[in-house]
C-alpha cells in the first residue's frame, strides 16, 4: 500500500471565528499545525503519495507543505540551522497531491473524488480531525489485516455509550479473523438506544478499492451527505472481491482536533511531553491547580 488520502474540505464551524479567514487543520498543536501529525504518521506508515481533497480556504495547506524560499534564505542567512529544518521538513515529506471537493456532499463523496488518483489498489484514508498517538503505528496493522482478508478495514475504538452517537458504529461478529474484528454491520451516528455496540469508527480506514464502486452507488445517509460508513455497510453484507469489513481495536490516545476541549487536551498533553515546553507548563500547572491557601 502506497497511496492515503486525506480529506481536508470542512469548514471547521466548531472553531469559528479562528476558522473565517484560516482552515482548521492549520490550527497549531503546540508548534505545528494539526495536519502535519496526521501526514507525518501516512509517512511513518510508508504511504508518501499523498492525496488531499480540499476545497475553498484551504490555500494555507498547500503553502504549508510547499518549499518558502524567502524564509529560507532568511533563516539561512542568520545560521538559524534549526528552524530552517523545520521549514524544510513539511516541503519535503511526502509527495501531496490536492484535489477539490467541489460540492461539500460528505466525507463519502469526497473519498470518492480521490478514485481517478487512487487507482486499483488499496488505499488508507486518514481524517484530518483525527491526531493519533504516534507510537501506535496502527495503520501497519490495518494494512497487514486488509492483505491478508482482501477487505476493507476500520480501526475502532470502544467509547462510553453515550458517545457512541458522535460517530460510526460497528456491530461484530464475536471471534476474530486474522486479528481483527469481522463487522457485520456498519450505522453512522446512532441514537445510542439503538446503537448495535460502544465501538467507534474513529478517522483510519484501509479500503478496498473497491468502495468508490461502491460509493458512486452510495445514496445521501445521514445529514443529507454521501456516507462512507454506509457504503462500507454495503461492503460488509456483499459478497466477492473486496468485499468484507474488518475492525482492528486502536487502544492508544487519541484526540479529535476538531473538538474544542479535545483540542486544548492534545495541545496540552504534547506540550507536557515536550523538553522545551514540559518542565515550564508542568511548574505553571502546579501553581495554577494548587488550592488557595
Ligand atoms: C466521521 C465519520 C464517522 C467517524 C468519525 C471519526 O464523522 O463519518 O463515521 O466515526 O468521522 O472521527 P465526523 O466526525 O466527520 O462527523
Amino acid at each position: 500500500m502506497r497511496k492515503a488520502v486525506i480529506p481536508a474540505a470542512g469548514l471547521g464551524t466548531r472553531f469559528l471565528p479562528a476558522t473565517k479567514a484560516m482552515p482548521k487543520e492549520m490550527l497549531p498543536v503546540v508548534d505545528k499545525p494539526a495536519i502535519q501529525y496526521v501526514v507525518e504518521e501516512a509517512v511513518r506508515a510508508g504511504l508518501t503519495d499523498i492525496v488531499m481533497i480540499t476545497g475553498r480556504n484551504k490555500r494555507a495547506l498547500e503553502d504549508h507543505f510547499d518549499r518558502e524560499p524567502f524564509l529560507e534564505q532568511t533563516l539561512a542567512a542568520n545560521g538559524d540551522h534549526v528552524k530552517l529544518a523545520s521549514v524544510r521538513e513539511s516541503s519535503t515529506l511526502a509527495d501531496l497531491h490536492y484535489l477539490r471537493q467541489g460540492d461539500p456532499k460528505g466525507l463519502g463523496h469526497a473519498v470518492l473524488r480521490a478514485k481517478a488518483h487512487v487507482g486499483n489498489e488499496p488505499f488508507a484514508v486518514l481524517l484530518g480531525d483525527d491526531l493519533i498517538d504516534e507510537q501506535d503505528g496502527i495503520l501497519t496493522e490495518m494494512a497487514r489485516v486488509q492483505d491478508l482478508t482482501g477487505g476493507s478495514v476500520v480501526a475502532l475504538m470502544e467509547v462510553e455509550p453515550d458517545q457512541i452517537g458522535a460517530y460510526g458504529c460497528a456491530d461484530v461478529h464475536p471471534g476474530s479473523v486474522d486479528g481483527a474484528l469481522s463487522i457485520r454491520g456498519l450505522v453512522e451516528k446512532p441514537e445510542p438506544a439503538q446503537a448495535p455496540s460502544n465501538l467507534a469508527v474513529i478517522g483510519r480506514y484501509v479500503l478496498h478499492p473497491r468502495v468508490f464502486d461502491v460509493l458512486e452507488q452510495t445514496p445521501p445517509g445521514r445529514g443529507g451527505e454521501i456516507q462512507l460508513t454506509d457504503a462500507l455497510q454495503s461492503l460488509a453484507v456483499s459478497e466477492g472481491e473486496g468485499s468484507g469489513v474488518y475492525g482492528v481495536i486502536f487502544r492508544g490516545r487519541r484526540f479529535d482536533t476538531g473538538d474544542k476541549l479535545s483540542y486544548i487536551k492534545a495541545v496540552m498533553t504534547l506540550a507536557l511531553e515536550r523538553e522545551d515546553t514540559g518542565p515550564g507548563l508542568r511548574h505553571w500547572l502546579d501553581e495554577v491547580m494548587a488550592p488557595v491557601a
